[in-house]
């Protein structure tokens, strides 16, 4: 099974305690650790000034994984988040590197699914990256996120999408086998969304995008400093196919930001 990793916690405490220089508190210097999808805390900048966010504005991270992206959030617009996550392990891990960056005054996570998810009161916008590949009932869950949200609220998507059936070479980040892998064409996925009760303010393919930033992440080799595949079982693995697939063109990365239509 995918997500089942138990021991992320106690490898995050090794691999900061060897190194001692890495000031978890500092904007971006967990980048490589704690941002579980294509883009790094650059792909977080590219949606944040689509949600539109007031002043101290409140936004729902779903599938929240180690908590990169909210604390980000949290960091550039001084507004609450909320990452919501359904394995319990990352939710812990995303607890304990928030409490070392001293942003649990603003960020904070909860362990459940989006289905059962009651918020007391409605969130000004919404995130979701790198997530609804493993739903297979898509209109569904949007249309669970748009519950979670007050009316004109918008969500920022940044997703994994498949332009033609293809065979996908096996790890990837998202599903070890295959099995719980449910990636759709961008257009069938925009679909979803819209059914689910948003309309479509901007619908980018940022594959190329995507493509510049492998050059300059992985053109290094190996990183010398904590990363993400080292908490993850078959994690270089699952990171090399998913470079591939991007580069070969059988998948694509696209960027969407969506309003809520209806109360
Ligand atoms: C590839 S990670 C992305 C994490 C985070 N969004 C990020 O970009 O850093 C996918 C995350 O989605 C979570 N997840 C998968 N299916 C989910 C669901 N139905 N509801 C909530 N979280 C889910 C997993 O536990 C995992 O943390």
């Amino acid at each position: 099974m995918t997500y089942s990793e138990t021991g992320v916690g106690r490898t995050i405490n090794r691999l900061l305690d060897e190194h001692p220089d890495l000031d978890a508190s500092a904007d971006g210097a967990l980048d490589g650790l704690d941002q579980f999808h294509i883009g790094g805390g650059e792909a977080v900048d590219r949606l944040i000034a689509g949600l539109a966010l007031s002043t101290a504005g409140t936004v729902l991270d779903v599938g929240s994984g180690f908590g990169g992206p909210a604390r980000q959030i949290a960091r550039r617009t001084g507004g609450r988040v909320t990452g919501l996550d359904i394995t319990p392990s990352y939710v812990e891990a995303a607890r304990d590197l928030t409490a070392r960056a001293g942003l649990d005054g603003l960020v904070r996570f909860h362990h459940g699914d989006i289905a059962e998810f009651s918020p007391e009161r409605p969130f000004d916008a919404a995130i979701t990256m790198h997530v609804q590949m493993n739903v297979r009932t898509k209109t569904a869950w949007f249309a669970h996120i748009a519950r979670c949200l007050a009316p004109g609220a918008r969500l920022a998507v940044w997703e994994v999408c498949r332009p033609r059936p293809t065979d996908l070479p096996w790890p990837m980040p998202w599903s070890l086998d295959g099995t719980d892998s449910f990636v759709v064409s961008a257009e069938a996925l925009r679909d979803s969304i819209e059914e689910a009760g948003f309309t479509s303010t901007e619908w980018t393919d940022e594959t190329s995008w995507v493509r510049s930033w492998i050059d300059r992440a992985f053109g290094g080799g190996a990183p010398s400093r904590p990363a993400l595949p080292m908490l993850l079982d078959d994690g270089y693995t699952r990171v090399i196919n998913y470079a591939a697939a991007l580069t070969d063109g059988s998948l694509q990365v696209w960027r969407g930001i969506f309003t809520k239509t209806s109360a």
